[in-house]
């Protein structure tokens, strides 16, 4: 039996950050070996709420590089960008004439995105998880790492694959192979700078909430230096009532490396002022590789256009012949 697919992409917006490292891309790279890995850059998507066009090819290249940068390796992965592969526009057309309204209305997301937007919202918004769906079985993923934000979207895609089947294919015959609803399970929980309740977030209107993976040493110190804490000394992990403290420290164990016991014991009778500098020079350094290798790779705009030239290709033959697959069932004649 060959490898499992695994398939993910990730929106080219925002700032990529500490949580998204941490807490996916991390993970991803440590067990890319045992998968076929594909990954694209989810530039259609990023068109659902306003863009800034000026923006949007170079926010692509800088999370392609990034993920280079993070280990992501060619041998196992392939890195596309959704809007290089036309099939994933022509199969969400063809998904949209499946999809009853009203499962796309009910998409939590969609609510609090649209209610956010006020009177701007239009029907790309609305229709994001079918183009999400359209990805996902363009590949016949076994596999969809997604954070739980997704899981809807996810479940609405079986919902599409099932109907797809149930209208179009015989029932020894499936068009399309459903994906596990299996989510990878998420690693860290890294919580903002400001509330250790909450999520780092790329999309947090303070940029001192988040450490982006491309944060200078300057702007690191001067984020941990201002971030929030309290009154205590002495610093302990799995104190609900100090979310900051735990976030802070759990920041420290994964960057560094250390074992949780470890971390505890070092840290039991610190205070803030000691161990801030010290969480600020264990995250320094290790960004430090991750940056470089970056700054090389966004400085060779051949390599990265070579990489996403050979990813077209790979993804391209793929997603043909699935949406080839679906056009055959709805009843299309194929061009000759
Ligand atoms: N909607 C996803 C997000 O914002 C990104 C995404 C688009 C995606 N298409 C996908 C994730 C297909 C997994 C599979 O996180």
């Amino acid at each position: 039996m060959g490898k499992q697919r695994v398939l993910s992409g990730v929106q080219p917006t925002g700032n990529y950050h500490l949580g998204n490292y941490l807490g996916a891309i991390r993970n991803w790279v440590e067990g890319q070996s045992e998968y076929e890995n594909y990954l694209f850059v989810a530039d259609l998507h990023a068109i659902t709420v306003p863009h800034d066009p000026t923006r949007l090819a170079s926010d692509t290249y800088t999370l392609v590089a990034l993920y280079l940068a993070c280990g992501l390796n060619l041998n196992h992965s392939t890195i596309f960008v959704q809007s290089h592969v036309s099939a994933h526009s022509e199969l969400t057309w063809l998904f949209n004439c499946i999809t009853p309204l009203n499962w796309l209305q009910d998409m939590i997301q969609f609510k609090e995105k649209a209610i956010k937007q006020g009177e701007n919202v239009n029907v790309g918004l609305l229709d994001y998880p079918v183009l999400m769906a359209a990805d996902i079985l363009l590949y016949q993923a076994d596999k969809v790492p997604v954070g739980e934000d997704q899981k809807q979207h996810l479940e609405l895609t079986r919902d599409i694959a099932a109907r797809l089947n149930h209208q179009f294919g015989k029932p020894d015959q499936p068009v399309i192979k459903l994906p596990e609803p299996l989510i990878r399970q998420e690693g860290a929980r890294v919580m903002s700078l400001a509330d250790g309740t909450r999520k780092m977030s790329k999309s947090d209107a303070s940029d001192l909430s988040r450490i982006n993976l491309l944060d200078t040493p300057e702007q690191i110190q001067y984020k941990i230096k201002r971030c929030k804490t309290d009154q205590v000394r002495g610093l302990t992990f799995g104190d609900p009532e100090r979310p900051e403290c735990n976030n802070l420290l759990t920041l420290y164990m994964l960057l560094s490396g250390k074992k949780k016991e470890e971390v505890a014991a070092e840290c039991q009778d610190m205070g803030w002022g000691q161990f801030k500098p010290l969480l600020t020079e264990t995250t320094i350094n290790a960004l430090k590789p991750i940056q470089e290798k970056y700054q090389g790779i966004i400085e060779d705009q051949a390599y990265l256009q070579s990489v996403l030239r050979e990813g077209r290709e790979k993804a391209g033959a793929i997603a043909n012949q699935t949406l080839a697959q679906v056009k055959t069932a709805l009843g299309y004649s194929l061009p000759l």
